[in-house]
């Protein structure tokens, strides 16, 4: 039998560390789909496309073929040919995949991805329209929230973990700025499925939201 398992919210709510933490206590792949609109983001800036113009962004698409790799049950998206490590994790990559991931051609381009990947195996995968999209049949949809205050804290902490300084005030700018944009994109809005089950972090630890997601999980996969 295999299990899907989709993790959506907003930015910074904390997705991607419960997700691997659960990955690793069921067994099941880590799968971040955030990781490649940063990855189509980086590459389009990176040849000199302006990631908010759908067309120049779109014409770059034919150039691209991107896979997951897994090293120590890490993941790294390959960019032909090359993994992309840590250069999709700064701000404005940050934005620039907001920027991209409103693009229609985009979100088609990354469909088969990320479906092949769940076809083949039992999936944890943390996005934005996971649960209403990508994986409409997962057994659990979790859609996880916590306070603008609380994610901005945390992902100044993330990112200085990575060697990155960034303001808390600059940081929090663009969350709320990115928030809004993916919330109110026309195409796969960053919503919860009508089906999804909330969990709100904000007054949680890592090991009681851990805990609170396995709550929510078991039943559903038949762990009790
Ligand atoms: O989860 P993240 O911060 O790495 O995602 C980067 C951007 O990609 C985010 O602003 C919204 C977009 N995204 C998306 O539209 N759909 C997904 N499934 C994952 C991310």
């Amino acid at each position: 039998m295999m299990y899907q398992i989709a993790i959506d919210g907003p930015s910074g709510a904390g997705k991607s560390s419960l997700a691997k933490a659960l990955a690793k206590r069921l067994g099941f792949i880590y799968v971040d789909t955030g990781a490649l609109y940063r990855t189509i983001g980086y590459y389009a800036a990176s040849h000199g496309a302006n990631t908010q113009n759908a067309d120049e962004v779109t014409a770059l698409l034919g150039e691209i073929t991107l896979s997951l790799a897994y090293e120590d049950g890490t993941q790294t998206v390959i960019l032909n040919g090359e993994s992309v490590g840590d250069k999709i994790r700064t701000p404005e990559a940050s934005m620039h995949a907001s920027n991209v991931s409103k693009i229609p051609a985009v979100r088609t381009f990354l469909l088969d991805t990320q479906r092949n990947i769940a076809e083949k195996n039992s999936v944890i995968m943390d996005g934005r329209d996971i649960g209403t999209v990508i994986l409409p049949k997962a057994q659990v949809k979790i859609f996880l929230v916590s306070s603008f205050e609380t994610r901005a804290m945390r992902r100044v902490k993330e990112l200085k973990e990575k060697g990155i300084e960034a303001s808390y005030e600059d940081v929090l700018a663009d969350m709320i700025a990115r928030d809004r944009q993916d919330a109110t994109r026309e195409i796969a809005p960053a919503v919860p499925a009508e089906d999804a089950v909330h969990l709100d972090n904000s007054l949680l630890t890592f090991d009681e939201t851990v805990e609170a997601a396995m709550a929510i999980i078991a039943p559903r996969i038949g762990l009790v």
